[in-house]
């Protein structure tokens, strides 16, 4: 059982849980950022993380990466971070584009916690002319220091859960 943990990061939230992850499950296992993947020839189970960002979607290149023809039917969990509380109604349904972005693969499981909106993006935010952008940017104090400790440990206790219903 071979398995690749790969993900996108551009302020370290999604990166954090990648490396709790890679850290957590046990096996033959590697790490990379997903620019570097090539190809997921010689893996069981690939876990994909990125954070959730413009048009409430996967941000690039996993957006890419999961249309691409090659991945098509590959066992793969998402991992997802994102700058909204738990409790925005507006999650679920941004989970779901994430989900819709992965339909061409064989979905094996979907984890997500709230990563520290950067204060820049905040301010950026703020002043867009859509009301969601904006209902979300003014969570962002819920989510200073996330992920948090538990939700590395939940990430964990996931990524072996998963791990473990993929094992012959
Ligand atoms: C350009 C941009 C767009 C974003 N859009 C969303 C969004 O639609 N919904 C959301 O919950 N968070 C959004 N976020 C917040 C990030 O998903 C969140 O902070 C994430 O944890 C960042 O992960 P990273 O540190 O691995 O880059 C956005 C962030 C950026 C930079």
């Amino acid at each position: 059982m071979r398995t690749l943990v790969s993900y996108v990061s551009r302020t370290g939230n999604t990166r954090r849980v990648a490396e709790a992850i890679f850290d957590g499950i046990t096996g033959d296992k590697d790490m990379k950022e997903l620019g570097q993947v090539e190809s997921l020839d010689g893996y069981d189970l690939t876990f994909v993380g990125f954070p959730i960002e413009e048009r409430f979607s996967p941000a690039e290149p996993a957006a890419t990466f999961l249309r691409r023809p090659e991945v098509a039917g590959r066992p793969i969990a998402l991992f997802i971070t994102h700058g909204a509380s738990d409790d925005l109604p507006e999650l679920q349904g941004w989970l779901d584009n994430c989900a819709a972005a992965a339909s061409q693969l064989e979905l094996v499981g979907v984890f997500h916690c709230q990563g520290e909106l950067s204060e820049q993006m905040a301010q950026k935010m703020l002043l867009s002319e859509d009301e969601r952008v904006v209902a979300w940017a003014k969570t962002r104090e819920s989510g200073i220091g996330q992920p948090d400790a538990a939700s590395l440990q939940r990430a964990r206790r996931w990524a072996l859960e998963t791990l473990a219903g993929r094992r012959p």
